[in-house]
């Protein structure tokens, strides 16, 4: 299947590791045009040479995208830098956990701040440069806590259930221009930072942390963790031409681990 990628001018947030890299190197080996961003120049100057290896066209832009300013600067510079932008992949995400009954507020606004207000408000500024060609895709990758909330992830939890709002939200408001908005939420995925966060649980039970993930996996009906590049290779299809008529959906890529329904 031809996805039609060839040329599409990308923003990949988050795009300096992770799940982001693996989505950037998706859509870059399908020949599109991907501008990463993140804080660190470095791990970006590293993915941009990988973008370009895969067959893609790379380019980067460093910001903290917690804030107004930083959103505007990616969108102005990917704009100048490749003429538009046709699709936008809505991934930085870094809330930390801790109890809700003595939870700093901080660490919701810091949550909301990058997860769920970067997602708006990138959308708000890349929609204008998609109506202009009548086409575009907007994918948000958000996750399995906006509905599994614990008492111990409750900031990840509002940022994540934001996001499927947005999503159905923004999709009424721009599918009759042609443009698409529907969000992933990935389970557990082997990126650093899960390892990163579940370390603590590992040095609590004098384990190594590839054996928790391994524990972890073996718990799922798919009997492992996900790998963040079979994440990507989802976004690369809600990004696609062919990804004609899924609208404001949310789907889940969690090994089966989800109970209830939706
Ligand atoms: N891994 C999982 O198990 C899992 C499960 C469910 C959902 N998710 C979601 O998937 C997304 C990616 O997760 P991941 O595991 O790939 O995370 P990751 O490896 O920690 O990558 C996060 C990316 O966001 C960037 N970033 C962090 N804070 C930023 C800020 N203030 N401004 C701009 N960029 C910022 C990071 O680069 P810099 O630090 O250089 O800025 C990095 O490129 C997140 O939204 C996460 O919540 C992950």
């Amino acid at each position: 299947m031809d996805l039609g990628l060839k040329g599409k001018r990308t923003i990949v947030t988050g795009g300096s590791r992770g799940i982001g890299r693996c989505c950037a190197l998706a859509l870059a080996s399908e020949g599109a045009r991907v501008c990463v961003t993140a804080r660190s120049q470095e791990l970006l100057d590293a993915v941009v040479s990988e973008i370009n290896e895969v067959g893609g066209e790379g380019y980067s832009v460093a910001v903290d995208l917690t804030s107004l300013e930083g959103c505007q600067k990616v969108v102005s510079a990917t704009v100048e830098h490749f003429g538009g932008v046709d699709i936008l992949v809505n991934n930085a995400g870094a809330a930390r956990g801790g109890d809700i009954l003595d939870l700093p507020t901080e660490l919701i606004d810091d949550a909301l701040g990058l997860k769920s207000y970067s997602y708006l408000r990138l959308s708000q500024l890349v929609i204008p440069h998609m109506r202009e060609n009548g086409w575009g895709r907007i994918v948000n990758v958000a996750g399995g806590a906006g509905t599994s909330p614990t008492s111990g992830n409750i900031p990840v939890s509002l940022a994540n259930i934001a996001i499927l709002n947005m999503t159905r939200a923004l999709s009424d408001a721009v599918s009759g221009d042609g443009i698409l908005v529907n969000t992933i939420c990935p389970g557990l995925t082997n990126t650093q930072r899960a390892r990163d966060v579940q370390q603590a649980s590992a040095d609590e039970a004098g384990k190594n942390v590839e054996d928790v993930l391994r524990e972890l996996g073996n718990e799922l009906p798919a009997g492992r963790i996900a790998e963040p590049e079979e994440i990507a290779n989802v976004v690369a299809f809600l990004a696609s031409e062919p990804c004609s008529y899924v609208f404001g959906s949310s789907i889940y890529m969690d090994g089966g681990g989800r109970r209830g329904t939706p």
